[in-house]
């Protein structure tokens, strides 16, 4: 199947962002949280390949090179992948990176991987879900037998059950950040508002972009129907317990057999 139809608009969305959004979403606090992800997935699976699909500014690639996988980052914005080959060498990381939507997969690797990561709330960009399954696809089939698929996601069902507008404040440098949401059923729509301190004025501009919010009994239905197998549900990275209420996050682990 071809790319969704809102590709070219996330594409644009994530380029504008891309110089900024190691200040919005901190590379280090990431990259230490995936290192621990990937020490702890390779404890429980084979772990020496991995492909990390929507990689944006590579904090995942980059951590599964630094726990010795040979890692791949793909994604659809040019500017966020240029961003990830940056943060790579100055890890002093050795990744390859590649420009591939997750419905394009396997694109032209001609490697299958023990690990397949979609982390960062990726996956709510691909709707409708026709396009969905074929991204799903596109990973199993990038997967080696017996290989993991990781998904993280945000929380939806918790998300919209509360429906509250404000995601997070934040500074760095010059730069504030407002993040919100616009509840524009069945999609929420993500905003992030940018203010520049810098002058004597602030200036501000507005980034949008439209989101369907899978929730987690879909994911896990979407999963089983590509024909993935031992599906695991968590409320994180941290492979804590999922609650639907409280968690914010949600990770998927399954397993091509
Ligand atoms: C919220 S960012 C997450 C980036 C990274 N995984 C992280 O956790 O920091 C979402 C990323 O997915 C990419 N993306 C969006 N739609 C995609 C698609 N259909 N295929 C591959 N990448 C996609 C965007 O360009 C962006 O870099």
């Amino acid at each position: 199947m071809s790319n969704s139809p809102n590709q070219t608009a996330n594409a644009s969305f994530y380029n504008n962002i891309s110089s900024l959004y190691d200040s919005m979403f901190p590379f280090e606090k990431l990259l230490k949280k995936g290192e621990k992800l990937i020490t702890e997935l390779k404890k429980r699976f084979m772990v020496s390949t991995l492909l990390d699909t929507g990689c944006g500014t590579g904090a995942y690639t980059v951590a599964a090179a630094r726990c010795g996988c040979k890692a791949t980052g793909a994604d659809i914005a040019e500017e966020m992948l240029a961003g990830a080959k940056k943060n790579a060498e100055s890890c002093n990381t050795a990744a390859n990176f590649i420009l591939s939507s997750m419905e394009a997969l396997p694109c032209n690797l001609d490697e299958t991987f023990d690990a397949v990561l979609c982390m960062g709330n990726t996956v709510p960009h691909i709707f409708p879900d026709e396009y969905l399954f074929s991204a799903l696809k596109g990973c199993r089939q990038s997967l080696s037998t017996g290989g993991h698929l990781i998904i993280t996601l945000l929380n939806y069902a918790a998300i919209l059950k509360k429906r509250e507008r404000i995601v997070g404040i934040s500074k760095s440098g010059d730069y504030e950040f407002i993040r919100f949401y616009d509840f524009e059923d069945p999609y929420v729509n993500f905003n992030i508002m940018t203010i520049n301190w810098s002058g004597q004025k602030p200036v501000s501009h507005l980034s949008s972009t439209r989101l369907f919010p899978y929730q987690y009994t879909e994911m896990k239905k979407y999963l089983h129907d590509t024909g993935f197998e031992k599906i695991e549900l968590y409320g994180g990275t941290d492979f804590s317990k999922f609650s639907p209420d409280n968690s914010s996050h949600v990770m998927l682990i399954a397993e091509r057999s």
